[in-house]
């Protein structure tokens, strides 16, 4: 109906960080909060949509009946449930700020205070956005790009090497936009290389914007 656009549509969303465990104290993780997938999830939901969210470790929570969270902590776990759910899906957005590498061992034990150097071995993490990409069929799949530096060259190549419909940049060099707090800023790249920014908005109103481009296309 006009007033419900996803309504039969499976929407998936990845959110938040990944933590990358080093012993059974520490990781390597980053400063996702997971507000903007949240906001996706919540948004997704309100249009009508089914919504899968699959969120690294947050302080964030979800109330709608609408809304499944599935809580992971690694990469690797992000992976295997992005995978679950995604044959039913048919929209795909993926705004976690996944770690693209983690320790190649996990010590069993926490790991002792010794020399005065100390190095952790790192091996990369599977590509969860990419490995999608490689096999979608009916899905409108979505990639975030965070970058620091030639933010549309950057992110007009992973849109086309991670075989995507659409990328949202946002750039660490705008102020009031990326990681953590509420709003952002961003810019709206299809795969016909259709370039739209945006202006900094709450993450909420970012979130309907996104869903409002996205369904545009799928409409078209
Ligand atoms: O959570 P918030 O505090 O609200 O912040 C939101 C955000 C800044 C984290 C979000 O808007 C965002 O930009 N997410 C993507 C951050 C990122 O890691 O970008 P990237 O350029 O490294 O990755 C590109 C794309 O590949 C992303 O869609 C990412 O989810 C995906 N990816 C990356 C690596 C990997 N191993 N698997 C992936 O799926």
């Amino acid at each position: 109906s006009k007033g419900l656009p996803l309504k039969g549509k499976q929407v998936m969303i990845t959110a938040g960080p990944t933590y990358e465990p080093i012993d059974p104290v520490r990781f390597i993780g980053n400063h996702s909060s997971g507000k903007m997938g949240y906001e996706l999830a919540k948004v997704s939901a309100n249009l009508g949509a089914k919504v899968v969210l699959i969120s690294g470790p947050s302080n964030l929570s979800i109330e709608n009946d609408d809304v499944t969270l599935i809580n992971v902590i690694s990469g690797e776990e992000m992976f295997q449930a992005a995978h679950d759910h995604f044959n039913d899906s048919d929209i795909v957005i993926c705004a976690a700020a996944v770690a693209d590498y983690r320790p190649k061992e996990v010590a069993g034990q926490k790991i002792k205070k010794k020399e005065d150097r100390f190095s952790i071995e790192l091996v990369k993490n599977k590509d969860i956005l990419l490995s999608l990409g490689e096999i979608k069929k009916k899905q409108f799949l979505v990639g975030f790009a965070l970058e620091t530096e030639n933010e549309i060259e950057n992110a007009k190549g992973k849109l086309k090497r991670k075989n995507l419909d659409a990328i949202v940049l946002n750039s660490m060099n705008d102020s009031g936009a990326g990681f953590g707090g509420d709003t952002n800023k961003i810019t709206f790249i299809d795969k016909n290389l259709q370039i739209k920014p945006f202006d900094l908005k709450t993450k909420e109103a970012v979130a309907f914007d996104i869903l409002n481009e996205i369904l545009e296309r799928l409409n078209a």
